[in-house]
């Protein structure tokens, strides 16, 4: 059942940029390891590299022993029982959620597919992971949270020996995360290694046995967790002594409302949903993944249908048919799903920049110099790490795409901006950067609302927090009552 795995001075060059740098450790067998490092560092790169998804440029990867021949790729990590879940989900939109579990390993009898057991092993699989769908259920009809544990799934129905996630709960809610974390012990007490990636240190200082840090294409540290503190974690990861994660709070704003919502329905979501923010305000959406959080705004941008609501923009009605229409009247998106609603990641970096702000650069004909010198600054200013300004946006590790998309919806210069889980994959230092963003933007007089699974971030940031429970605004919590427990009270509507 157990796996030996061993890295020999592993590098990575992509054309002239290297991000690997002479990689070298062993992994025991049955041992769950955080793999640990900022945005950029390499984890994704060198966890692709032992699944088979890309060859090292030189060293070597050794699995029981024996160097692995080059070439094999994914299929024969697979069948060293090496399995990779994907980061940025790997799944084909337009199969059904069995075919995407078998793909490439189908069970056949005789000539002809088994679908029955197929179907049948994919719904094992489900069960497994705690979601009672149908196993023909179209992946392109789930939502982000879904995906996450589809892609679980389906390592799962692969019986892997050594099984490495790549931030698997930062799409969870709390109780899919718990049942994740006693599907890993089960996992683990079976012999399964484990390799845990996540930007969440609590999680890694529950969950693993021993912390590997990279920074900058380097292994930089090892430890047995329980000899390490989050916060001499994050200190290994950045280098240095990080400050304070949150900046100190400005005083709510007065004045009249920016936006204003009223009685806004999205059927099968949000229900009669009315709620306000000021120009220089912070406000937080709180509740469990499923409350109608993301499809309320999803239908104030007219992503999905209405029933009811009006909506004013600096007091004037409108009905925003389109992301583009609501960027045209001054209120951006940033979505959830940065992958499919967020940026088109097969293009170039500049016009996922500039998409949304095209009319700026149209006078009448695209200028493409003003464009490439606007990338430049918002590379900078964001802190977006990449080899070159000239990469497609897949090129960039997860939490730099999430900076690009960040960089994308201020770059229209919206009087409102709605930023869904704002600091999903984000390094704690980058986490730390958007906050002292975000409250500058709310300084020059923005109106922020962010919607986020992390409590502490909503406290940490927001002058009020609207609670959603199952499509309805429960309540809506200002200081003193801005408070962990306040806060769960009123999303699960249970004390
Ligand atoms: N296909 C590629 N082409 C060019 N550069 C790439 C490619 N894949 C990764 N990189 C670069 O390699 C570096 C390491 O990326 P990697 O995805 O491994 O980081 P990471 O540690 O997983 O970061 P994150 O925490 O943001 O997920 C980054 O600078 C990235 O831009
Ligand atoms: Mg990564």
């Amino acid at each position: 059942m157990s796996v030996a795995v061993e890295f020999r001075n592993v590098t990575k060059a992509f054309g002239p940029v290297r991000v690997l740098h002479g990689v070298g450790f062993a992994l025991q067998p049955g041992r769950v390891y955080g793999l640990l490092g900022e945005n950029g560092a390499g984890k994704s790169t060198l966890m692709k590299i032992l699944a088979g998804y890309e060859s090292p440029t030189t060293g070597e990867v050794v699995v029981d022993g024996a160097v692995r021949a080059p070439g094999g790729g994914s299929r024969a990590a697979e069948a060293q029982g090496i399995v990779l879940i994907h980061q940025e989900f790997n799944l084909a939109d337009d199969l059904t959620i069995a075919q995407n579990v078998f793909l490439g390993h189908e069970i056949r009898k005789g000539l002809f597919l088994d679908d029955k057991a197929m179907r049948e092993k994919t719904r094992q699989a489900l069960a497994q992971v705690g979601l009672p769908l149908d196993p023909d259920t179209r992946v392109k009809k789930l939502i982000v949270a879904e995906k996450q544990l589809v892609e679980i799934a389906r390592a799962l129905a692969r019986n892997a020996r050594l099984l490495i996630m790549d931030e698997p709960t930062a799409t969870l809610t709390p109780g899919e995360t718990e049942r994740l974390f006693a599907l890993m012990a089960e996992l683990k007490a079976a012999g399964v290694t484990i390799i845990y990636i996540s930007h969440k240190l609590d999680e890694v200082e529950r969950t693993t046995d021993e912390v590997v840090v990279m920074r900058d294409g380097l292994l930089v540290a090892r430890e047995p967790t329980a000899s390490v503190t989050r916060r001499q974690m994050a200190n290994l990861m950045v280098g240095r002594e990080l400050a304070d994660l949150f900046p100190a709070k400005l005083p709510a704003p007065a004045g009249e409302p920016i936006l204003q919502v009223r009685g806004l329905t999205v059927p099968g979501w949000a229900q009669d949903v009315d709620f306000e923010v000021r120009r220089g305000e912070i406000l937080g959406f709180a509740g469990l993944v499923g409350a109608g959080r993301t499809e309320l705004f999803e239908g104030l941008l007219g992503l999905r249908p209405r029933s009811a609501g009006t909506v004013e923009l600096a007091g004037k009605a409108v009905q925003l048919k389109s992301p583009r229409d609501a960027a045209r009247h001054g209120l951006t998106y940033l979505s959830e799903d940065r992958k499919g609603k967020g940026l088109h990641v097969h293009f170039s970096l500049r016009p996922n920049l500039t998409l949304m702000a095209l009319e700026r650069y149209a006078k009448p004909w695209l200028n493409p110099a003003a464009e490439q010198a606007a990338l430049r600054d918002a590379v900078q200013e964001f802190g977006i790490r990449t080899g070159s300004l000239d990469v497609r946006a897949s090129s960039l590790s997860g939490g730099n795409q999430q900076k690009l998309a960040l960089a994308k919806v201020l770059h229209p210069g919206p009087s409102v901006v709605v930023l869904d889980e704002p600091t999903r994959g984000v390094d704690v230092g980058a986490k730390r950067e958007i906050y002292h963003l975000v409250q500058r933007l709310a300084a020059q007089g923005l109106a922020v609302i962010v919607i986020s699974s992390e409590l502490m971030e909503l406290i940490g940031l927001c002058h009020r927090v609207a609670v959603m429970r199952a499509g309805r605004l429960q309540t809506t919590l200002q200081e003193p009552h801005l408070t962990e427990e306040e806060l769960i009270v009123h999303a699960t509507g249970t004390r």
